[in-house]
């Protein structure tokens, strides 16, 4: 189902915003030029928390030890990460911004 996350313009180009929906976190990032995207928020290397990362057009990086992730895929693309996060389809309806997601 699609859940609302919040308002286009609360989530400004080169951020990312940690949601949680249930106990289960997601990272949901704006690129530089404007796309949205959602993953996993927790880095798959560690207890780390990928929305307070670094942003560009087509990845995130973990702060902790600079593994990289797409954001399309959720693969990581450096290491120490190598295995991917579950990456989430993303709606933008009336400059609003939802997630699939399902339990
Ligand atoms: S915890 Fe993310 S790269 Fe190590």
């Amino acid at each position: 189902m699609a859940i609302r996350i919040c308002a286009l313009d609360d989530l400004k180009p080169g951020k990312a915003l940690r949601v949680k929906i249930g106990d289960h976190a997601l990272a949901i990032v704006r690129t530089p030029s404007g796309d949205v995207k959602a993953l996993d928020d927790k880095c798959s290397h560690g207890e780390i928390s990928l929305s307070e990362g670094f942003v560009d057009d087509k990845t995130i990086e973990c702060w902790a030890h600079g593994a990289k992730f797409e954001l399309d895929t959720g693969k990581p693309l450096s290491l120490p990460a190598y295995e991917p996060v579950a990456t989430y389809e993303v709606l933008i309806e009336n400059d609003e911004i939802f997630v699939e997601y399902e339990d």
